[in-house]
């Protein structure tokens, strides 16, 4: 028999016959999970001591535990543990090169992060000083020398268990989170498209085609890229934007479908669709609902001041409403309308550019122009996609305006 198997068998004898009861196959099928789960931990033993660590390797090797990483040089500890952590540590507090508090030390912020890394100090020298500074620097509990083997099967295996519940517990609450984050955005989404219902309905009333409020998120979208807002802004924009008119709703037929001219207590009830509008999305607890707010308050202001409902000026209308501004407006010149017929692009691209820095803000006048431009196919692509033309644009006349 070799020298090892010796000492192995010497292990076996010491082992009393029930010391790995219950530490085994279990009957329920759960139960048998956790059991691989726990067998399959990673255990990293620390000690100078190759004699040490081979005892350490036989007990626990006997009890089922195949996946265990040594090491003799304290050193390499850190970095052994950074490259894949551990689920335990069984770690000697008195080695050459470095001692176990420096290990300790050195581990303190993987423990810190780590969802629970037990260390177990295992050491001849177990004074209550001792004890008190591992136990301060981070150890979970100790192994005295020479070693009891039951009490270090016990041990090891209690402290799994401590581990195995944090990393379930993180999993569960990582799955709880998902969910809550699933569920809030189905709310916010089922909010949105009954706003968005809103929308229409109030859109049908005026608009035959009831594609409006569509192309004004699309192109708002694209204007807003052009304008390099963060892509969660220009998604945001694309879905908010559809919901600038929502506030029609309350705006009587009588108004809203009057063929001719409004007179000026008419024009004025028109113009409250805008604050109507912002009132039905107020309160909303989304980003979403909180730009569709700003938008639908916002849309009919003016760069030059003379807008409403506030009168407000230049940068002082958030940048949403100056942009769904531009983009409302070129929408409703490229389409029919009863009173209208539908603009062709290079008409309805002069009409914006002539209201650069009166109606509209010049970057976003700009952003539109940059998208037609004929040096620009990809922008040019973009708006046919929107508005399914197939002209081809002149920019001679805008540039002309210009
Ligand atoms: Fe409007």
């Amino acid at each position: 028999m070799s020298k090892e198997r010796e000492s192995d068998q010497r292990v076996r004898d010491r082992l009393p016959e029930n010391c790995l009861e219950g530490l085994e196959g279990r009957e329920n099928p759960e139960e048998k999970v956790d059991e691989i789960r726990l067998k399959a931990s990673r255990i990293l033993i620390v000690d100078d001591q190759p004699a040490n660590i081979g005892l350490l390797q036989r007990v626990l090797t006997r009890a089922g535990f195949q996946n265990l990483q040594t090491t003799t040089d304290p050193r390499e500890v850190a970095s052994l543990v950074d490259q894949e952590v551990p689920d335990l540590i069984l770690l000697d507090l008195w080695m050459p090169h470095m001692d176990g508090f420096q290990v300790l030390d050195s581990l303190a912020p993987i423990i810190t992060a780590a969802v629970y890394l037990p260390i177990l100090v295992v050491s001849a020298d177990m004074t209550p000083e001792t004890k008190a500074r591992a136990l301060s620097q981070g150890a979970k509990d100790f192994l005295h020398k020479p070693f009891d083997l039951v009490e270090v099967l016990l041990r090891i295996r209690n402290l799994l268990e401590t581990r195995h519940l944090y990393l379930e517990l993180q999993r569960q609450n990582e799955i709880l989170e998902a969910r809550v984050r699933e569920r809030t955005k189905e709310l916010e989404e089922a909010q949105i498209e009954v706003i968005d219902r809103l929308a229409r309905a109030a859109e049908y009333r005026d608009h035959s085609t009831g594609q409006h409020t569509r192309r004004v998120g699309e192109l708002s979208a694209l204007l807003a890229s052009v304008l390099e807002l963060p892509r969660e802004e220009v998604e945001l924009i694309r879905k908010a934007a559809p919901l600038h008119d929502v506030g029609k709703i309350s705006i009587s037929d009588a108004i809203l479908l009057k063929p001719g001219r409004l007179s000026p207590d008419e024009l004025e009830l028109n113009r409250a669709h805008t604050t109507l509008g912002a009132e039905l999305l107020s309160g909303g607890r989304f980003p979403l609902l909180k730009m569709a707010e700003e938008i639908a308050l916002t849309h009919h202001e003016r760069w030059d001041g003379k807008g409403y409902p506030r009168g407000l000026a230049g940068e002082e209308i958030p940048l949403t409403g100056r942009i769904v501004a531009v983009a409302d407006v070129f929408d409703a010149l490229v389409d029919e309308r009863p009173y209208k017929r539908a603009w062709t692009l290079e008409e309805a691209v002069a009409e914006i550019a002539k209201q650069r820095e009166k109606q509209f803000d010049p970057a976003v006048v700009d952003a539109l122009l940059y998208l037609v431009d004929t040096e620009n196919p990809k922008g040019r692509a973009m708006i046919r996609e929107i508005y399914d033309l197939d002209e081809v644009y002149d920019p001679e006349g805008i540039h002309a305006i210009r």
